[in-house]
């Protein structure tokens, strides 16, 4: 079954959604990270504990392969759920390949992921999940939800099985289920697109008739509703 994970750094939003029952796991990114009033290494513990035993996506800042391997380590004596999040590129995939040695092994989740070349890199340097943004790619005219299903395919056909494929940048509840049905193991949604998902007019026309309905045949029984 592909999951569901929350793309959000927000604590109302991440008890709200909690609450649902439907969360896999977190990621954050350093935009939304800068939203909030909290301080980051207070957010991270935070965020981390809310989560329980699921993983927490926290994005390195470095941009050189040694400073993200020591921000690396520092984010993952945080919490114990703690994943780093690695830009893609030539320093990301050294600082993948070096958190990956089997004496450390700190799961890394590559990002900014626009192509199969860049998802199978990350894969090869050990990534445990790779994340396509498919949004921004349907920014600019070309086709996100495609490119997942090309990382599926290409995934499946190499027998890719160490790293999870995350859709990420997700924009509306359309790309929830395309990714889903393309394959993906796991969407990060925005809390907007999670209340979104639950949502459909015709669900609240529907339970709105049940009550009228229902509340109209007890009055006419004489009994209040
Ligand atoms: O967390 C990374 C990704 O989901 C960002 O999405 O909407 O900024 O393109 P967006």
């Amino acid at each position: 079954m592909s999951q569901i994970f929350l793309d959000s750094a927000n604590l109302q939003e991440i008890e709200e959604a909690l609450g649902w029952g439907v969360l896999s796991g977190l990621t954050t990114n350093p935009s939304l990270m800068s939203k909030e009033e909290e301080p980051f290494e207070f957010l991270v513990k935070k965020i981390c504990s809310l989560m329980g035993e699921n993983p927490v996506s926290v994005e390195v800042l470095d941009t050189k392969a040694e400073g993200m391997v020591e921000e690396a380590r520092h984010l993952a004596a945080q919490a114990p759920n703690v994943v780093i999040k690695i830009p893609m590129g030539v320093e990301g995939l050294k600082a993948v390949s070096r958190l990956n040695r089997k004496e450390e092994k700190i799961p890394c989740n590559v990002t900014l992921v626009f192509s199969v070349n860049q998802a199978l890199l990350a894969a090869h340097a050990g990534a445990a999940y790779v994340s396509p943004f498919i949004g921004r790619l349907d920014d600019i005219g070309w086709d996100g939800v495609a490119l997942v299903k090309e990382i599926v395919e290409v995934f499946s056909r190499q027998k890719i099985t160490e790293t999870k494929i995350i859709a990420a940048s997700i924009r509306h509840p359309r790309h929830v289920h395309e990714v889903a049905a393309a394959g993906a193991h796991i969407a990060t949604v925005p809390f907007r697109v999670l209340k979104q998902m639950a949502g459909h007019p015709l669900t609240d026309m529907g339970l709105e008739r049940f009550l009228s309905d229902w509340g109209r045949a007890r009055q006419e029984e004489g009994i209040r509703p």
